[in-house]
């Protein structure tokens, strides 16, 4: 069985309001795998980007134990965590978060630069990765110049500059349409197959979620279900359900799964590894 690159036990996560605490994640327990695609799903406000931002460090738990390729980061100091992620963990964010007062080469040059890698290798590198997303014709446009899209493949450059172990993903179709969204897709799963990374994402989409090895469903700060994503039997109707009120869920006719064009080379990929159901 493959390992666990990240672990989550017992999270919680408080936030003081002025009219008193609002508990955001009740004891959240999971773990990710090596080359693994999980997916968190949840309607708006059950906690999924609180997560993450604790995953990455820009937030801090209440309570709990998270353990990040074998390092314990519950306790590192947020200097110590910032250094530790840096070499270890990437994220694109809801919003991407592109400088925008830099062009895309200068936005994916910065993490490497900030590693400390000098301005003519983190050029050529930062090239490279943009060639990657297919975003080289467009490294010298300012993000205000790029479409969605566009952006998020920015985003994605930038947050494996460093070669990470786990790339978090919130939301990485949110602003995209099909078409788009499926090509972020590909892009996640052909660098979760050639650069060993596991990916954590979260997703409003029941066709994205389809296309993890495992989805996570959160409610109200609470993990409630985990489900290993069969591709040929994914309960669209079902996952739909997850984001609407059950009215609606009751009334909406269940939808086909689409063909995936690289089903073959995932489930090649995925019949080299074991899941496990907790
Ligand atoms: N910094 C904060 N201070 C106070 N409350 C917060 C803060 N961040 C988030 N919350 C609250 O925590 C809850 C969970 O928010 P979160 O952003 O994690 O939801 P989400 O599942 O990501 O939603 P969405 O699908 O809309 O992105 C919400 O009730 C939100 O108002
Ligand atoms: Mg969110």
């Amino acid at each position: 069985m493959s390992s666990a690159v990240l672990e989550c036990k017992d999270v919680f996560k408080q936030y003081e309001l002025r009219s008193g605490p609002l508990e955001v994640l009740k004891g959240v327990s999971f773990d990710l795998k090596e080359k693994e695609l999980l997916a968190i799903v949840g309607i708006s406000g059950s906690g999924k980007t609180t997560l993450l931002n604790l995953l990455f460090g820009i937030d801090t738990m209440t309570e709990g134990h998270i353990e990040i390729d074998g390092n314990n980061v519950s306790n590192m100091s947020k200097d110590d965590f910032r250094l530790f992620r840096r070499d270890k963990v990437g994220m694109i964010f809801q919003e991407f978060y592109l400088i925008p007062s830099m062009t895309a080469i200068e936005n994916v040059m910065a993490p490497l630069i900030i590693a400390g890698k000098s301005e003519q290798l983190a050029l050529t590198k930062a090239y490279r990765l943009l060639e990657r997303v297919e975003m080289r014709p467009m490294a010298n446009k300012y993000p205000h110049q790029l479409s969605n899209g566009q952006k998020q493949r920015v985003a994605i450059a930038r947050a494996i500059a460093n070669s990470p172990k786990i790339l978090i993903c919130d939301e990485p179709t949110r602003a995209l349409d099909t078409t788009l969204g499926d090509g972020i897709m590909d892009l996640l799963e052909e660098l979760i197959e050639n650069e060993n990374i596991a990916v954590i994402m979260t997703t409003h989409d029941p066709e994205v979620a389809a296309r993890a090895d495992r989805v996570l469903i959160i409610r109200n700060g609470k993990l409630v279900e985990e489900k290993i994503v069969d591709k040929e039997s994914f309960d669209f109707r079902a996952a739909k359900a997850i984001y609407r009120e059950p009215e609606i869920a009751e009334n909406e006719p269940a939808a086909k799964p689409k063909a995936k064009k690289n089903a073959t080379t995932k489930k090649s990929k995925k019949s080299s590894k074991k899941s496990k159901t907790s």
